[in-house]
């Protein structure tokens, strides 16, 4: 797959085959996903892979939509964020006015390369934002220090959407 295709071709897959996914593969995704840039190399991502009834009880949680994605998927990763690291000084200052919200653009780029990671291997993924953070932290051990940031479903994909409009070029880019 050449880089055009991978940029291009990921979409948000929300319909999986029940085959699974092994372990060995998704050691590779999270391996490819580490190379993901971070605010000084900070790596603030961490992925909890949930299946079975785990993942049952977090799906329930959920409103309807993400519940029937989650149903299907035969992994959910929870993407957690070690906190206070990115936008942070070594003392725990802000390093700019944008305080720590350096640690959702940090999370953000690796949860892309996650999904474009996974991509490259033959699975689908889609982020889900819309989910109770408390509700799910009461059902899956999060360790100490670290935040949910979002959840990401993956498995083989049983679909192959098609691509939501984008914007124009000249919407997008502004050069002064
Ligand atoms: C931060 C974020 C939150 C999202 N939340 C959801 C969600 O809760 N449920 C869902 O079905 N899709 C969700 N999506 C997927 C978007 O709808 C999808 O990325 C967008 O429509 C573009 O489609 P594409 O990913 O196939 O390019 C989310 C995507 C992002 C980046």
């Amino acid at each position: 797959m050449d880089a055009k295709e991978l940029l291009v071709g990921r979409r948000s897959v929300r319909k999986y085959k029940a085959d699974a996914v092994s372990e060995e593969v998704l050691r590779e995704v999270v391996e490819l996903a580490s190379f993901a840039p971070s605010w000084k190399n900070t790596q603030i991502s961490r992925y909890i892979a949930v299946t079975g009834e785990l993942k049952d009880k977090v799906s329930a949680t959920l409103m309807e939509h993400n519940q029937n994605i989650v149903n299907g998927a035969p992994i959910l990763i929870i993407q957690t964020d070690v906190e206070k690291r990115s936008g942070f000084e070594r003392d725990g200052s802000f390093s700019t006015k944008k305080e720590d919200r350096w640690q959702n653009y940090d999370a953000g780029i690796a949860g892309l390369q996650f999904c474009l990671a996974a991509y490259e291997k033959g699975l689908g993924t889609v982020i889900m934002g819309i989910f109770d953070e408390d509700e799910v932290a009461s059902i899956v051990d999060i360790p100490e220090g670290q935040k949910i940031m979002a959840l990401i479903a993956l498995g083989y994909p049983d679909e192959e959407p098609q691509a939501p409009k984008r914007k124009s070029v000249d919407d997008l880019l502004t050069i002064k």
